[in-house]
């Protein structure tokens, strides 16, 4: 397969993370004798610091015209601290999104088996999490009206969704849950927002055409609860923006790591893939940055292209790399390993279908290994 796949590396330890993203697609071309082109371009700070912009229109141009998107992460330490800015990084990340009409937000949430100990959590809490969440992408209050008076004492952001905004992603949401365990868990604050009570209304009438959808509905202060308390209950979660950006960063803590997350965003026309992470700039440049869930959602991509054996190959490398302890440091406080090491050895492992690195298993079970 051919595809033209646009690179945008952005901030922090994104170049890093995205980089073994590519190594390990280009084991995949060579393992599967496929054709992938890579068109990199800037957004986010590096993409103001060049060019006064968070989203150059070269960049958006690429965007539009590749297959696919791999994003790093975007954002900086210096517009943080500054709620004077006028343009931020994180403007580049929404303004793609929205050009791109990328809706809904995929977040899968699972645990590896050799990583159960790692979690702040129990084990028997954990160890049946897998569920997916449906974040809407491109509404809600995000993207509505902000206010700041002139004095700058009162601000606002308005929460807005329509009938279509809400039901073109539960659509994708009940499909999903129909094809897996027929669970669909919407998370809202029905009680005091009306946005919410909007969400109940349309999610559920489209619930009756999903007959074998088992539909729940949780607040989604409880469902940040339950999340913790018993990830094993969920199978799709549906919700809104804010909700879904807060919800998935806790999920997160359930498999030992942020840096274990990945996420595709799709639309119509478009599709993008990027970790679930932030640009996390106290490590960046520094080698320690862990680049799994930048890698597993390159397997996202190729799934996206209905190429599951490459993607299950690149999945079993990364569960490899988590058995055999080639990890960073944020998995393992005493690992020595980098994000170049980890990236090499996953890419390695795909590359390798006879097995000829098993001669280093014996080195790296020791932890001295030689091939990386
Ligand atoms: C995410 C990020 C973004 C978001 C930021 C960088 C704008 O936190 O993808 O979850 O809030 O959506
Ligand atoms: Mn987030």
């Amino acid at each position: 397969m051919n595809l033209n796949i646009a690179l945008l590396p952005g901030d922090g330890i994104g170049p890093e993370v995205t980089a073994q993203a590519v190594k390990c697609l280009q084991a995949v071309e060579e393992t599967f004798n496929h054709q992938f082109r890579y068109e990199e371009a800037p957004i986010g700070a590096v993409a103001i610091d060049r060019f006064n912009t968070p989203l150059p229109k070269k960049t958006l141009e690429i965007c539009k015209t590749s297959d696919a998107i791999l994003l790093g992460a975007i954002g900086d330490l210096k517009y943080d601290t500054d709620p004077t800015a006028k343009v931020r990084p994180e403007q580049g990340l929404l303004e793609l999104r929205k050009e791109l009409g990328l809706f809904a937000n995929i977040r899968p949430v699972n645990t590896f088996s050799s990583l159960l100990e790692k979690s702040p959590l129990k084990k028997e809490i954990i160890q049946n999490t897998n569920f997916i969440i449906y974040r809407e992408l491109t509404g809600g209050i995000y993207f509505g009206e902000k206010k700041l008076n002139e004095a700058g004492t009162l601000a606002s952001d308005l929460c807005e969704y329509s009938e279509k905004e809400i039901s073109r992603i539960a659509h994708l949401a009940f499909k999903a849950a129909k094809n897996r365990n027929g669970k669909l868990c919407l998370v809202d604050k029905a009680n005091v927002l009306e946005s919410s009570r909007l969400w109940r209304k349309v999610v559920s009438k489209i619930g009756e055409s999903y007959p074998e959808v088992e539909l729940s509905f949780l607040f989604v202060d409880n469902a940040a609860m339950q999340l913790i308390l018993n990830p094993g209950q969920f199978d799709v979660i549906l919700t809104e923006n804010m909700f879904g950006d807060i919800l998935s960063d806790e999920a997160s803590v359930i498999g030992g790591s942020i840096g274990l997350l990945a996420s595709s965003s799709v639309g119509e026309d478009n599709a993008l893939f990027e970790p679930i992470h932030g640009s996390y700039p106290q490590a960046k440049g520094k080698d320690i940055a862990n680049p799994v869930a930048a890698i597993l959602s390159a397997t996202m991509l190729l799934e996206h292209f209905g190429l599951y054996e490459e993607a299950m190959s690149v999945r079993e490398a990364v569960d490899k790399s988590l058995r055999k302890g080639i990890v960073t440091s944020d998995l393992d406080a005493k690992s020595s390993y980098g994000t170049n090491q980890v990236g090499d050895f996953i890419a390695d492992n795909i590359v390798d279908k006879d097995g000829s690195f098993t001669m280093n298993d014996e080195n790296i079970d020791l932890g001295k290994s030689t091939i990386i």
